[in-house]
């Protein structure tokens, strides 16, 4: 059995590593982790007492054939660096930083890579992750990865060019989709009796069921519309609205984090 270690436990280090662990694939005695700040690894212990909580980065290191990097971009150059000399040509190193290329991180570790994006929504075992494996990793490493993923919502391989797009849709958006809901409840509010925090209940129950009915009867986005904003009348005029707005906001948005993404990655390739 494969030994798994995990390096930097916050958001996305406690959500994944807990679902991984929640699903049986992993199991906590095959498990070393590691992070700054011990004490958050606390109700991960109770939970979970075979996991090995590792004293330093180079210890969940020697322990692991696959690490998760799972520490904030900026702090994986550094990281990598202390645990390199520990890591053999075997190791598996699977980091989440959509800001850093593969390209990148070869320079100051020449071996098996892979690069994730995940969501937060991996807490409740939705959402999708993107992977794109450098091709040194074999598909028998890239499977073994897909599936622990597959335990926490879809996932989507792509190639890394795509991953900046990507992460906007999969990644970026519960807070786009959240900021878009949250302008909804406020001007529901305003033009109402209603609460904002009743607009918002109700929303957030559409929402809900509206992803039901998108995810789990299989309507099509278009035919969703159709069903509801019948000709003539009242959603229809809406619509017509959102159609209005919607294409050159969205056009926006994507030009805009595209550009970012751009300068950070250019900002990121002086320190490689
Ligand atoms: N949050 C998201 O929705 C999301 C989605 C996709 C990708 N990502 C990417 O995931 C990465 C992590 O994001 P996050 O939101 O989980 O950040 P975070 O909450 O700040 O977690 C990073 C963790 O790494 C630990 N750490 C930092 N330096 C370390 C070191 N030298 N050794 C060991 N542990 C160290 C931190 O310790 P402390 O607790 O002491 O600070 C912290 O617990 C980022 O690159 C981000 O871009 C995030």
């Amino acid at each position: 059995m494969k030994k798994i270690g995990f390096i930097g436990y916050g958001s996305m280090g406690r959500v994944i590593l807990n679902g991984f662990l929640e699903s049986g694939m992993l199991k906590p005695f095959n498990v070393t982790v590691s992070t700054r700040t011990r004490s958050k690894l606390s109700e991960l212990e109770k939970n979970y007492p075979d996991v090995e909580i590792a004293h330093n980065n180079i210890q969940t290191a020697q322990n692991s054939d696959i690490i998760f990097l799972f520490t904030g971009t900026s702090d994986v150059k550094n990281v990598i660096e202390e645990i390199k000399t520990y890591l053999s040509e075997k190791t598996h190193l699977v980091y989440i930083s959509a800001a850093l290329g593969i390209d990148m991180v070869s320079t100051i570790f020449d071996g098996k890579i892979t690069k994730v994006i995940p969501s937060i929504t991996s807490e409740v075992h939705e959402g999708v992750s993107l992977i794109c494996h450098h091709e040194s990793v074999s598909i028998e490493e890239s499977d073994f990865v897909d599936n622990l993923f597959r335990t926490v919502g879809d996932v989507k391989i792509v190639d890394e060019a795509d991953l900046d797009v990507g992460a906007d849709i999969t990644s970026c958006s519960p807070a786009f989709i959240a900021k878009i809901f949250q302008e909804f409840s406020i001007e529901a509010s305003n033009n109402s009796t209603f609460s904002r925090e009743e607009a918002e209940k109700m929303i957030i129950s559409t929402l809900y069921g509206t992803s039901k009915l998108l995810y789990e009867k299989g309507y099509g986005i278009d035919d969703l519309i159709s069903a509801v904003a019948t000709k003539g009348g009242i959603t229809e005029e809406g619509v017509k609205i959102l159609d209005n707005e919607l294409p050159e906001l969205f056009n926006e948005l994507f030009k805009t984090t595209i550009k970012k993404h751009q300068i950070i990655q250019s900002k990121l390739k002086e320190q490689y």
